[in-house]
Parts: C-alpha cells; structure tokens; sequence
C-alpha cells in the first residue's frame, strides 16, 4: 500500500471521532486534506471548522464547510491534525509544511487531538526530521546562533513565508530525548514564535494508517 493510501485510512478513521454539532480544529498538509475531504462527504452535521492555515481554510470553504475564527469559537471539542514525527509518548513534530504556529494554536484550545499519520512517521525518538522554527524575520542571526548552542544545525527555509508574515529555520541533529525540555528551552529564545516540539500539548491520540488498517495509540497504550 502507498503512503498516499495510509494517510487516507488514517484520516477516514478520524472521522469516526467526529459527533453531530462539534467544532473542530483542521490542521494543515496532505494527511489532513483527506480528512477535510472526508468531513466534506460526512453524512453529520458539524457546527463549524476552525482552520490552522490559509490553504486548509480554502478546502474546507471549497466544500461547503463553515470556517470559524478561534476568537469567536471558544473551545473546540477536537482538533485534527497530521504530524512529521510521532513518538510512543505522542509527542510530535510538526510544521514541514511551515503551519506550525496557528497549528499549536489550535491544538491548544481543543480539548481533544486526533493525530493522524502513516507508519512512516512512528519512530523511537524525535529527531530524524529536521526541527521547523517559526521566527521573527528581524531575529533569524540571532534565533540561528541560539540553535547551534542548544545543539543543532539551522537552515533557513529559503523563499517561504509563513501565513502569519515570518521565516522558518529547520534545525538538523538536534537531540529531542527530553523533547519536552527542549520545547521549553527554545520557546525562550527572543524572536522565537514557536517551535515544532508537540510535547508541552501531545495528542491525545494517534491513528497510524498501515498496510494492515489503522492501530490506535493513546496514553495508556504505550
Ligand atoms: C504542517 O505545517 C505540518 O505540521 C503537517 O501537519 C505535517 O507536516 C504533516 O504533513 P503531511 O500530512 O503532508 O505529511
């Protein structure tokens, strides 16, 4: 089965989490298109979706569904969203698609997150995907020599800015053992808008789309 097609299952099981009159979070990228798309063919009735990006955003009104700003939503009752890296603790990370400040956003005015990703993305320890870093643009020297003190290797995404006007620097080798630790630690860094570390707010569930369906980890699995 092709990557395509675990995301998809992935996905589609998420639905199964979606009740009549919720407002759900939408995260951002490939897995998640199929889950907007499935929302879309959804029988239910939803209240409305909260999106994470201006490209998710689009779908969601491609396909009739309200979009709703987070001001005017209060909680939501679950937020979906995929993932570049998951652990066994559901410790994530996030924003190779550069979404990852509106995405934390969202996770963390949702009382539930469903992440859903194929099999490639579970691994032991975060790490082996280069760590995305939304910045203040006047900050990107000084975020970059912070990084390589805190042990990585910065690259500035080149030629991409984020919906919210910023850069992104993937850091590389950076040890995530403690990726909570390291969430904190590099949220103090001036001109840091956020870090792709999901450990402070994890999912509360994963849906991993394999060649034999879909299993479940939540935090009494591990
Ligand atoms: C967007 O910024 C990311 O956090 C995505 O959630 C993540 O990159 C997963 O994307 P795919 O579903 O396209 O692999």
């Amino acid at each position: 089965m092709d990557q395509n097609e675990k995301k998809r299952l992935a996905a589609t099981a998420a639905i199964d989490h979606v009740e009549e009159g919720m407002l759900i979070g939408v995260g951002t990228g490939s897995t998640v298109n199929f889950f907007i798309d499935a929302l879309g063919a959804m029988k239910r009735s939803i209240r409305g979706a909260v999106s994470s990006s201006e490209a998710s955003t689009s779908r969601l009104a491609g396909l009739g569904i309200e979009v709703v700003e987070l001001n005017d939503a209060g909680t939501l009752d679950i937020y979906v969203d995929g993932a570049d890296e998951a652990d066994p603790n559901l410790h994530l990370i996030k924003g190779g698609g550069g979404a990852l400040t509106r995405e934390k956003i969202v996770a963390a005015a949702s009382q539930k997150f469903v992440c859903i990703i194929d099999d490639s993305k579970l691994v032991d320890v975060l790490g082996q995907f280069p760590l995305p870093v939304e910045v203040i643009p006047m900050a990107r020297s000084y975020v970059g020599r912070q990084l390589v003190a805190a042990g990585g290797q910065p690259e500035l995404r080149t030629g991409f800015v984020t919906d919210n006007g910023n850069q992104i620097i993937d850091v590389h080798n950076l040890r995530l053992s403690d990726a909570a630790a390291m969430e904190t630690r590099l949220n103090q860094i001036a001109g840091v808008v956020s870090v792709g570390i999901f450990a402070q707010r994890p999912a509360d569930l994963l849906l991993i789309g394999a060649d034999n369906g879909v299993r479940s980890m939540g935090p009494t699995s591990t």
